[in-house]
């Protein structure tokens, strides 16, 4: 056996929430995916579990507000009782609050659970004289599990343009340089530098470990835009599946160097290097209707064709504390009936 507390990962979500079902801490008025997907997008919180040997077999919910700490979802596994495994969890979520400088924890027990009481008072929690107050806001927005829609239109080049290369603007030193790899903690700097006007998360959500698999494949080329020796943008080439379908997985300038120039040189550079540095038979890039209003335009000028449009779900950006967006429109074309959500495209949109 070899137990050990972390933080809650993607894949332990479904055995936690089994978890609380066998403990019997699902109530209907709480969504517990909803729950964990709050919990792990404020850095102020977090959800422990107790893992041995790649079973979930504790956890606790502990966060704070700024003035105490809060404790819920403690749960052990029915059949571990007794063996320490709730006190343990327990002094994981209090060393959790102790570190960031909080001086007490509260919890609260439902009236119907007396059983449980004990245990705190075993653990040192005592009980408080107090009278709970609460009130549930019924016009909060449904932010959590909320998903949203966005039009994604996908872009292909079948063979290296033949287009003039657009050329860096004038003035300050200019530098395309590889990032092979770049650290982590870098790359979330750009990305989020780059992306958080238009939403981008789906890199958000990854754990380090897991990104630093993503951008330190070497079939995945990083190139970043260096104006005058601070990085201003970046292109991803992704050739992981192969020279048939390489894609531009990642373009874009970061706020400060948008309209100079930059986009339309990075991006033609960015093209260049895709048909030079491997072999490649089709690149293609998507764009959706939450990205700058001009991408899909952008793109088309450097020469690629839309030929897919569909509509994918993503989680809620606001769960990152992003805001959504002002829509763009799209410009669906028409639906040929191949699926309720996928588009071909007649022709080129413009
Ligand atoms: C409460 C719970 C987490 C305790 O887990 P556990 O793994 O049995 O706890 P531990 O083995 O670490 O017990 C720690 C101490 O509490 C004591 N204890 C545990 N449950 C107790 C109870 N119901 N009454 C009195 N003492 C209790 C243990 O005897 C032990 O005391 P010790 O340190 O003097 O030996 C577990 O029973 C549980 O998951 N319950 C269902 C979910 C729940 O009600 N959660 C709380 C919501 S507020």
């Amino acid at each position: 056996m070899t137990l050990g507390f972390r933080p809650i990962r993607d894949d332990d979500v479904a055995a936690t929430v089994e978890l609380w079902r066998r403990c019997g801490l699902l109530v209907a008025w709480n969504d517990p995916q909803r729950d964990i997907a709050f919990a792990r997008s404020v850095a102020n919180a977090e959800v422990i579990v107790g893992d041995d040997d790649g079973q979930v077999v504790a956890s606790v919910m502990v966060g704070h507000d700024g003035h105490r700490g809060w404790i819920y979802y403690v749960a052990t596994d029915p059949e571990r009782r007794g063996q320490g495994l709730g006190k343990a969890v327990m002094a994981e979520a209090e060393n959790w609050l102790k570190r960031r400088g909080v001086p007490k924890g509260e919890l609260l027990i439902r009236r119907t659970n007396t059983a449980v009481q004990g245990f705190y008072l075993a653990i040192g929690w005592t009980e408080e004289p107090v009278v709970v107050h609460a009130k549930r806001f019924e016009d909060t927005p449904a932010i959590g599990l909320a998903t949203v829609d966005t039009v994604v239109t996908a872009l292909e080049m079948l063979e290296r343009p033949t287009r003039p290369t657009a050329p860096a603007p004038a003035g300050t030193p200019t530098a395309l340089i590889r990032a092979n790899p770049p650290t982590v903690r870098f790359y979330r700097w750009l990305y989020d530098g780059v992306g958080t006007p238009w939403t981008w998360t789906a890199r958000r959500w990854l754990s380090d470990a897991e990104l630093a698999e993503a951008i330190s494949d070497p079939a995945v080329e990083i190139y970043v835009l260096h104006v005058g020796g601070v990085p201003a943008g970046y292109g991803e080439i992704d050739r992981r599946h192969g020279a048939d379908a390489i894609e531009l997985a990642y373009f874009g300038l970061t706020p400060e160097f948008i309209g100079r120039g930059y986009g339309r040189y990075l991006l033609d550079a960015v093209v260049d290097l895709a048909w030079s540095a491997g072999p490649c038979a089709r690149l293609w890039v998507h764009t959706c209707d939450l990205d700058h209003p001009r991408a899909l335009g952008g793109y088309q000028k450097a020469g690629f064709q839309p030929f897919r449009q569909a509509v994918e779900t993503i989680r809620d950006p606001r769960l990152v504390g992003l805001p959504l967006p002002e829509r763009r429109t799209s410009g669906v074309a028409r639906d040929d009936g191949d699926s309720a959500t996928v588009t071909t495209l007649p022709r080129p949109l413009s």
